[in-house]
């Protein structure tokens, strides 16, 4: 069958997804898959398909058009099949205030947020954050990744920049309670018997795990397993899971959770696209139970046929 490695397009992650991109690529040729790179351009993409008869869609598209379920119901019409998660596990996902309201009905611990519209943010938007959250606080677009858009504000007074820079990326924010203590991850593999793979535990050398954190190498301290006790292993794995059920993903995914210093879990996010770079962190945590890059690719394609 001949395979389409969808990658790059429009979105803010695209530099990001090209990595990503290349990267299984390269893995599902030297697993001798009859497959190629398509650059998505969203006008054309139908087109694109079928000058190179493509039969399966391997989705390394982060953000807009590939993580939030519009590639997908593209597909889904195309009767093509693809890598991941489907339209609507993947709308959701991609939409971290729609994600939380899920959590709280389910009881999936999440760090107290507010969302803001850009109709119904008013003047008054920083003094109201700064009471009910306080400093430091996390502002959010709604629908980014790679911490695009993101900034934790420590000083009161930079509240109102940090709202703009997040309204930047989407007309919804997210103002979140932030959390500190240790910063993790748990990678997900599977459709309807999902498995938690080994937690990572970032230690970002800045402090802050944003986008340079993210992509530089060396930047950040990775370490597998997490240093937890077994039982916390256990719980957050079992919320992680809990998360990725909870929206119906598929395939692969990347649950990020943030662990207080009393030990108490808080989802973040759940990633549909996480990243597969050279510094990424689901490729870490499947090598660190000996699944090689190529063979993780593999798994995640043939998934998609289940
Ligand atoms: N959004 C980035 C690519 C990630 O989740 O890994
Ligand atoms: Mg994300």
């Amino acid at each position: 069958k001949k395979i389409a490695v969808v990658m790059g397009g429009p979105s803010a992650e695209r530099e990001v997804s090209l990595n990503t991109g290349r990267a299984i690529l390269a893995a599902l040729q030297e697993k001798g898959y009859n497959a190629v790179g398509i650059d998505l351009s969203p006008r054309h993409f139908v087109e694109q398909l079928n000058v190179e008869k493509i039969e399966v869609v391997f989705n390394a598209i982060h953000g807009l058009y590939g993580e939030d379920g519009l590639m997908q119901g593209t597909l889904e019409m195309l009767g093509i099949p693809y890598t991941g998660s489907g339209v609507l596990a993947s709308a959701i996902a991609m939409d971290k205030a729609v994600t939380k309201r899920l959590f709280m009905a389910a009881e999936i611990p999440t760090p107290r947020s507010r969302l803001y519209n850009k109709n119904n943010a008013g003047y008054h938007l920083p003094d109201e954050i700064l009471t009910e959250f306080g400093v430091p606080v996390v502002i959010k677009p709604t629908a980014q990744g790679s911490s695009i858009g993101v900034v934790i504000v420590e000083d009161a007074a930079e509240i109102g920049n940090a709202v703009a820079e997040a309204f930047k990326y989407s007309d919804r924010i997210i103002v979140e309670e932030f959390i500190s203590g240790k910063e993790l991850t748990v990678s997900i593999l599977g459709n309807d018997k999902p498995e938690a793979l080994p937690i990572i535990e970032i230690v970002p050398q800045s402090g802050r795990y944003d986008y340079k954190s993210k992509y530089t190498k060396g930047a950040t301290e990775y370490i597998v397993p997490a240093r937890l006790e077994p039982e916390i292993t256990s719980l957050v794995q079992k919320i992680a899971l809990d998360a990725y059920k909870l929206l119906g993903c598929r395939g692969i995914g990347r649950v990020d959770v943030m662990l207080d210093s009393n030990n108490k879990p808080y989802v973040l996010e759940v990633n549909t696209i996480p990243g597969m770079t050279a510094t990424s962190l689901v490729p870490k945590a499947a090598a660190s139970i000996g699944i090689g890059f190529a063979d993780l690719c593999e798994r995640i394609l043939l998934m998609s046929a289940e």
